[in-house]
């Protein structure tokens, strides 16, 4: 029952990728009705499969081979953690839209979405088990921490004075809640390929980089992206009380520190005291046009292509192909 359209980056991979789809599509749903009705929902409203495309693409950039059954499980196993951890974000988030599409909690409430998260979880542990190795089980055990970490990091952060928070923080935050799914993948593709130790290395080198890289463009699209493109809202990162790359990196210069700060003050005191929504859009605008105008986007794109450049330079080690193609083509996405 494939229903989803491969994104044209990664039609090289329409087979494997298919493949992980039926097996997603495929899983038995939950007795209970509502939880079978809310992730067959889930898993009909799949994105663009960027996690199992970097599976299957790593694996063949290692070992030159096509997917085998336990490549497509892992690209599965992968999906299933990273959709458990959106069913459960747009709960805390409150968020009404995704992909272009009601979230899970909008439609069957909070409390089927966590559970079906939570059931998403289930079906991801018993998919790993089946693979039979323990040391893939334990890093995914150790991502499934680092995403909550993330995600309370994250919370940490909120509604605090811009001075309060360090870079460092944040991209603790960042590895945590983003890139160390992207690790997590890369290292257990090469423990699968039974790769040497500097093949590991240089997957986790790529999946780090392009991690990161990933979420610090996520922050960009949130003052640069249109609504409709992006399949939920815009400037959703401040509303929600997160300062995120182009702010903090702006507020690196001295010179930019007062202006920064009573700016998100000023939008942080207006969500805070539930403020008419169209106050807090002009504050929201007018925030987005500064960045754009003293530099903080032009600083977030040069962090994004230094450290897209560092995934590159991982690549340097794989075989050529389809898979390093894509991988390749990933990072200019
Ligand atoms: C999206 O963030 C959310 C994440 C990348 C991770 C969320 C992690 C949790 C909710 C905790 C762990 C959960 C499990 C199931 C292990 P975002 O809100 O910045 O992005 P968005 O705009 O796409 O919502
Ligand atoms: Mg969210």
């Amino acid at each position: 029952m494939t229903a989803l359209k491969i994104a044209p980056l990664f039609q090289p991979l329409d087979a494997e990728l298919n493949a992980t789809v039926d097996f997603l599509q495929g899983l038995l749903p939950p007795e209970a009705l509502t939880l079978a009705d809310a992730t067959t929902y889930s898993l009909s409203t799949l994105g663009k499969l960027v996690r199992p495309a970097m599976v299957h693409a790593l694996w063949q950039a290692i070992t030159g081979k096509p997917s085998d059954d336990r490549v497509v499980k892992l690209a599965a196993v992968t999906e299933m953690i990273h959709l458990a951890t959106l069913l459960h974000d747009d709960v805390l988030d409150e968020a009404d839209l995704r992909r272009g599409k009601s979230t899970v909690r909008q439609r069957f409430g909070n409390r089927i979405a966590i559970l079906g998260g939570d059931w998403l979880l289930a079906q991801a542990s018993q998919t790993l088990a089946s693979l039979g190795n323990l040391q893939l089980v334990s890093f995914y055990a150790q991502v499934l921490a680092e995403l909550c970490e993330g995600e309370v990091l994250q919370n940490a952060l909120a509604y605090q004075p811009l001075a309060e928070i360090s870079w460092d923080a944040y991209t603790q935050k960042t590895y945590k809640k983003t890139a160390s799914l992207y690790v997590c993948l890369a290292k257990s593709v090469a423990v699968l390929a039974e790769a040497d130790d500097l093949t590991m290395q240089k997957a986790i080198d790529f999946g780090n980089a392009f991690g990161m890289a990933f979420q610090f463009h996520d922050d960009l699209l949130d003052y640069t992206a249109d609504a409709t493109d992006l399949g939920k809202p815009i400037l959703d990162d401040i509303r929600n009380g997160l300062a995120n790359a182009p702010i903090l990196l702006l507020f690196q210069e001295e010179s930019q520190q007062a202006f920064l700060e009573e700016a998100v003050q000023t939008i942080f005191n207006l969500v805070q005291e539930q403020a008419p929504l169209e106050a807090i859009d002009q504050a929201c605008v007018a925030l987005k046009e500064a960045l754009h105008q003293r530099g903080g986007i032009a600083l977030t794109q040069a962090l994004i292509a230094s450290t897209r450049q560092d995934a590159q330079s991982a690549l340097t080690h794989f075989k050529t192909g389809h898979g390093l193609n894509i991988l390749g083509a990933l990072l200019k996405a």
